[in-house]
Parts: structure tokens; C-alpha cells; sequence
């Protein structure tokens, strides 16, 4: 995948988990319309906006799901797997946070690193770590539509 291209959405990134599948839908909307929106001319301003909204909604989709892990024991019946879920989370607000105060001295990113990151982050995150969260809750009885 060329990292500035749209990101397709496909079934393979399916969770079967209503409620994570239609955020990440969100999720791959925001970074395509972020992807648009830079095609033209990037300012601080808007790079920005751009990052104070992913970041928000990322951080209310992770709780989504790290809820649904409390609720259904993922922390302790696969607690490796959980732990590294966090992590991944955790990791990618706090490179979001820091591209952001990089913003504030002037540093500015390129289209192509942002995007880069974005994409390559959301689309390994959903096909490894989601899925396999996925497949937990499905083992639970959780009702999927896969
Ligand atoms: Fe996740």
C-alpha cells in the first residue's frame, strides 16, 4: 500500500464486533477525509484540528474496546494479549500527543509521514490486535454478525 493513498475498506478488517467495526469505520473515514484535506495546502492550523479530532475520537474508541475487555475478562483469561492491546493504544496517543507539540514549536509533519503513520498504525492494529480481540469475544458467545 502507498502509504498517502485512501485506505479501502474491506471485510478482512471485520471484527464481527458491531460496535468496533462501525468505529473503525469512523476511524478510516477520518483518516481518508484527513488524507483529502492535506492534499492541498497544510498549515498548522490545520494539521492541528486534524490531529485534536483523531486523537479524541481514537481515545473514545479505545475505551470502547478496553471496556468490553473488563467486562468480558480479557484482561485475565488472555492477559498477554490484552496487555499488548493497551500498550498499542496507549503508544499510539502518545505519538499523537507528541507530533502535536511538535506542532506547537513549528515542527511540522509531511503529508506522507502523517498518513504513513496513520494508515500503517490503524490497518496493523485492526488486522492483528482487533481481530484477535474479536475472536476472544465470539468465543464468549458475544453476539457477532461474522
Ligand atoms: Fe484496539
Amino acid at each position: 500500500m502507498i502509504s498517502h493513498e485512501p485506505i479501502l475498506w474491506n471485510d478482512s478488517f471485520l471484527t464481527g464486533i458491531d460496535r468496533i467495526d462501525e468505529q473503525h469505520k469512523v476511524l478510516v473515514n477520518t483518516l481518508n477525509e484527513a488524507n483529502a484535506r492535506l492534499a492541498t495546502n497544510i498549515t498548522r492550523e490545520l494539521l492541528e484540528q486534524i490531529t485534536r479530532d483523531l486523537l479524541s475520537y481514537a481515545i473514545y474508541h479505545f475505551e470502547t474496546e478496553e471496556s468490553l475487555m473488563q467486562e468480558y475478562d480479557y484482561v485475565s483469561l488472555s492477559a498477554a494479549d490484552a496487555d499488548k492491546h493497551r500498550q498499542e493504544h496507549r503508544s499510539f496517543s502518545q505519538q499523537v500527543v507528541a507530533l502535536r507539540e511538535g506542532l506547537r514549536d513549528d515542527r511540522l509533519v509531511t503529508r506522507e509521514e502523517l498518513l504513513s503513520f496513520l494508515n500503517n498504525w490503524l490497518v496493523n492494529h485492526i488486522l492483528q490486535t482487533d481481530l484477535l480481540l474479536g475472536k476472544f469475544l465470539a468465543s464468549l458467545g458475544y453476539p457477532t454478525r461474522a
